[in-house]
């Protein structure tokens, strides 16, 4: 959900604004997808590198879960979502955790779509932690080092739960910067790329509607043959 400063800054108004709209669109854009029958919609909300922006954005970016979920539960019920978060949520304010893991809980049975949010998110941390947990395994004698396979390493990332759409099949980022920022690494290895230009404040149902129809015209091939 890239862009949200340049958002502000085009109407000459605060970068926590252009985050605040951020957060409104999020609102939007969940509804939109749960209708489309999207099944997973993750959403990259803060980076493990996202700490090195000023402690102010910092703080605002820690409150905008806590008015999320205060605003919008009742409408996450009403439409049947289910709530997750992945990431390193130890290292969130305590009140920022309490929130996540209050609508997690509330949601849990929810049968429609899963919204995963990605707080405190690194990739390369994740895949660092998988590595420490096989390798433990390794140590204690449980497993041997050349029964590690890619099932096993994608059980040990924060994606385990969402079992078959653990690996997205579309990636959509807005804003127009053309890189994955240490999003899913190993989880997008076959997914489907889609650079929006629009920042994301303005990433409308029009513009999700044209990044499926994008998809729908592209071939998967996973490495094989049409
Ligand atoms: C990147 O844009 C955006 C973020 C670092 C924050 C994204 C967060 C939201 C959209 C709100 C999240 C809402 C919930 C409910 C958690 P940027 O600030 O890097 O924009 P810029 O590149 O234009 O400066």
């Amino acid at each position: 959900m890239d862009g949200n400063g340049r958002w502000a800054k085009a109407h000459h108004r605060p970068r926590a604004f252009g985050h605040k709209s951020g957060m409104d669109n999020v609102k939007t854009i969940t509804k939109v997808a749960s209708r489309l029958g999207v099944k997973v919609l993750t959403l990259y909300a803060f980076s493990t590198e996202n700490w090195r922006r000023p402690t102010e954005e910092v703080n605002y970016l820690m409150q905008l879960p806590i008015d999320f979920f205060n605003t919008f539960l009742p409408e996450l019920m009403a439409e049947n979502v289910q709530v997750k978060v992945m990431g390193f949520l130890d290292q969130l304010p305590e009140k920022t955790r309490q929130v996540t893991y209050d609508a997690m809980a509330q949601t849990a049975n929810n049968t429609g779509m899963i919204l995963n949010f990605a707080l405190n998110y690194g990739s390369r941390a994740e895949i660092t932690s998988a590595v420490q947990q096989l390798g433990q395994a390794v140590a204690a004698g449980q497993i041997q080092p050349e029964e590690i396979n890619e099932q096993m390493i994608g059980q040990q990332l924060m994606t385990a739960s969402l079992g078959q759409f653990a690996d997205p099949d579309l990636l959509i980022r807005t804003s127009g910067e053309l890189r994955l920022s240490n999003f899913l690494l190993w989880q997008l290895a076959y997914s489907e790329l889609y650079f929006a230009d629009v920042h994301w404040p303005d990433f409308s149902q029009q513009d999700l509607e044209q990044a499926f129809a994008a998809y729908q015209k592209r071939q998967r091939r996973y490495g094989g043959l049409a």
